[in-house]
């Protein structure tokens, strides 16, 4: 059995009470849902920045009324800490999400996401200190690799922060090793790469490109790649996400505590690769679509070229072991968005 099929028994058997920050967003809707289904009992703190009601509502309906009775939810700023300690009071373990996403975001509003990314983080730290909860579980990125040109990328190799959201990441990692070693705070970090799956925001200037091409193609619209589409990235489907989420939460594993992860495959996809395999899927329901052509333009600032993850420290530390590939992610993904579009 799986250190993750175990876990998932243990929770069961056991459940705990769990903070989740950015509920109402993507990857912490995910976490709320699974959660749910585990039999634990949830807190969900957003202030709908980027995140939807729709998100938890759709939670609502895939986990069930009774289920749905375990959660509460607290619209509220991380940047408000009375609300932060509210949120985490009685709280086992901390999964805090909320942040502003997107590089592009932070370079044209490097303040407002210095104040979510880092004031923010900041506060909950302090939050979860004081209420003395078993483990702090935070949301890093694959952008603190920044100028490194190693691949696969290796925990402990990064380069120089390419962009402001770079900077408040990696500002998060700093701010949790110095909580490790000054007040004895456990926490641990996880370098999403790329992270796609069912509730992604397609929407918006920021949005993510899966959601986006996935939409696009439906409505018959051509897609826009940024640059030659050789660009590469280790896309990682959610519930692997999720996976290492409850793992680094609970781990008792010697030298696991105090840790950064990369959370991904650990393989590699350009984005020309990315687009052939989302409009083969989209075409089996919209015929259309098979001879549309992407448009190309120019390379994005801040954007790293190629990115691939060596997961090994996460397998060895945290029993992670990926449970969908890129091809099983999209297919998911794409039932998703379709079925949700044939209800809209
Ligand atoms: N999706 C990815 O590929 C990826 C990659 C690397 C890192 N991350 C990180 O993972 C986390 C979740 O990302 P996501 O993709 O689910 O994005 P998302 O935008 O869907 O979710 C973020 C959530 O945080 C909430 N939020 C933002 N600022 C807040 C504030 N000040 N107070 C309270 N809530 C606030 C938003 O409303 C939103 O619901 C973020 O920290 C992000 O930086 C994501």
């Amino acid at each position: 059995m799986s250190a993750y099929a175990v876990l998932r028994s243990e929770l069961v058997q056991q459940p705990s009470l769990w903070l989740v920050t950015g509920a109402a967003g993507f990857i912490g809707s995910s976490l709320v849902e699974t959660l749910l289904q585990l039999g634990q009992r949830v807190v969900g703190l957003d202030n709908f920045a980027t995140g939807h009601r729709a998100n938890l509502e759709d939670v609502r309906q895939r986990a069930g009324e009774r289920a749905w009775r375990r959660f509460r939810f607290m619209e509220a700023d991380i940047c408000d800490l009375a609300a932060c300690r509210e949120a985490v009071h009685g709280a086992h373990y901390v999964l805090h999400q909320a942040a502003l996403g997107s590089v592009p975001r932070s370079i044209e509003e490097p303040i407002q996401t210095n104040r979510a990314n880092i004031d923010g983080f900041l506060n909950l730290l302090v939050a979860t200190r004081d209420a003395r909860a078993r483990r702090f579980v935070y949301a890093a990125s694959s952008s603190t690799y920044g100028d490194h040109p190693a691949l696969p990328k290796v925990e402990h190799e990064i380069g120089s922060p390419l962009s402001p959201y770079a900077v408040t990441k990696y500002v998060n990692e700093l701010y949790a090793s110095v909580f490790n070693s000054t007040y004895g705070m456990d926490c641990i970090g996880l370098r999403y790469f790329n992270v796609f799956g069912p509730r992604q925001d397609p929407q918006g200037a920021y949005a993510a490109v899966i959601p986006r091409w996935f939409e696009a193609l439906c409505r018959n619209a051509r897609c826009r790649i940024n640059g030659d589409g050789e660009t590469s990235r280790d896309f990682c489907y959610i519930d692997n996400a999720v996976q290492a989420n409850l793992l680094a939460a609970t781990t008792e594993r010697p030298g696991a505590g105090g840790e950064v992860y990369n959370v991904a495959v650990g393989g590699r996809t350009t984005l020309n690769q990315l687009y052939r395999e989302i409009r083969r899927l989209v075409a089996a329901q919209h015929p259309d679509a098979a001879a549309m052509e992407p448009l190309y333009g120019d390379f994005r600032a801040g954007d790293v070229r190629h990115s691939q993850a060596d997961i090994s420290k996460a397998g060895r530390l945290l029993g992670y072991a990926p449970t969908h590939d890129v091809a099983q992610g999209l297919a998911l993904t794409g039932e998703w968005f379709m079925r949700r579009r044939a209800q809209s």
